[in-house]
């Protein structure tokens, strides 16, 4: 199974503009209780490098690009993401990192659950462990 799920979002735009909307339990799986977004990162500076215990994400590239490692403990993949309108899910138990930063890059990411610096795994070993392939 592909460790890449894309939500594609309805384009809602007109002539005065482009428009994305997301919804709890619509086009987004979860409920909705955080949404965080980062930008003015550097193209060589990679981030993420953890998992999540029970947090569910979507992140959205809402401008510029970036790429996602995804990876479940037995198997590893890469998608590039460009497109304001492609949300990626991130499960719960799926190391990622985030590399090749556009310069105008805007990642937002939208959060089953409050900031709680217990459910992240920061150490890829104990992430092994955590899902069983040690
Ligand atoms: P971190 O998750 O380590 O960033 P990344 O995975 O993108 O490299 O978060 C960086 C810091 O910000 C860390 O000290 C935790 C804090 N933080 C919050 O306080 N609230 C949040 O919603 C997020 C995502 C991070």
């Amino acid at each position: 199974m592909s460790l890449i799920d894309l939500i594609d979002l309805e384009p809602l735009g007109d002539d005065r503009g482009q428009l994305f909307s997301v919804e709890a339990n619509q086009n987004i799986p979860f409920d909705i209780k955080r949404v965080y977004y980062m930008f003015g990162m550097e193209s060589d500076v990679p981030r993420g490098f953890h998992a999540h215990k029970e947090l569910q994400q979507v992140a959205i590239c809402t401008k510029g690009s970036c790429k996602l490692v995804m990876d479940d403990g037995t198997s590893k993949e890469e998608v590039f993401i460009d497109k304001p309108n492609t949300g990626i899910v991130i499960d719960k138990l799926i190391w990622h990192e985030m590399h090749d930063f556009s310069e105008d890059c805007i990642l937002m990411v939208i959060a089953s659950d409050h900031y709680e610096e217990d459910d992240y795994i920061r150490n890829y070993d104990e992430f092994l462990n955590f899902v069983g392939n040690t």
